[in-house]
């Protein structure tokens, strides 16, 4: 059972981002690392804002994700258009949640941020477990992204 721990995540990824400045490099490490951080995490991904009032797919890791989602929709939009974190426990729940897969059950969608209060995109993350997330996963997981994205343009 792998269980993240996130001191240890931030430090990891601090070293492994230093001095990068590339929002799509960045994505991928941060991606990558996260999804291999916690058995809990099933699909880890960044959906970028590419244009007004839209989300396209960035660097992810598991199953297809859709390519794009506009603020309107879904928790990825929900969170974009709100600037709030999204925890989700029951998807079915959420009224607009896009099935990019049917094992998912709960979801955690973070706003991202570069340092001038910019809206990057946002990170996306799916379990096939129920309430899967809480609030200690929101918080460090939003204070991991402000420092890693603080200085993108
Ligand atoms: N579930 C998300 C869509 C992205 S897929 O899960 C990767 C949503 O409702 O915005």
């Amino acid at each position: 059972m792998t269980t993240v721990n996130y001191d240890d995540l931030g430090k990891q990824l601090r070293a492994l981002t230093e001095g990068e400045r590339d929002t799509i490099s960045l994505m991928a490490t941060v991606s990558c690392e996260i999804h291999a951080a916690d058995d809990r995490f099933d699909w880890t991904g960044f959906y970028r804002v590419t244009g007004p009032q839209m989300l396209k797919i960035g660097p992810y890791q598991g199953g297809h994700g859709c390519l794009l989602i506009p603020f309107s929709k879904g928790v990825c939009g929900a969170a974009a258009r709100t600037g709030l974190a999204q925890i989700v426990d029951d998807v079915e729940a959420f009224p607009g949640h896009i099935a990019c897969s049917s094992s998912t059950r709960s979801e955690l969608v973070l706003p991202v941020w570069n340092g001038k209060q910019r809206l990057l995109g946002v990170l996306d993350i799916d379990s096939d477990q129920p309430g899967a997330f809480d609030n200690s996963d929101a918080t460090a997981l939003t204070a991991l992204l402000r420092d890693i994205f603080q200085d993108v343009a």
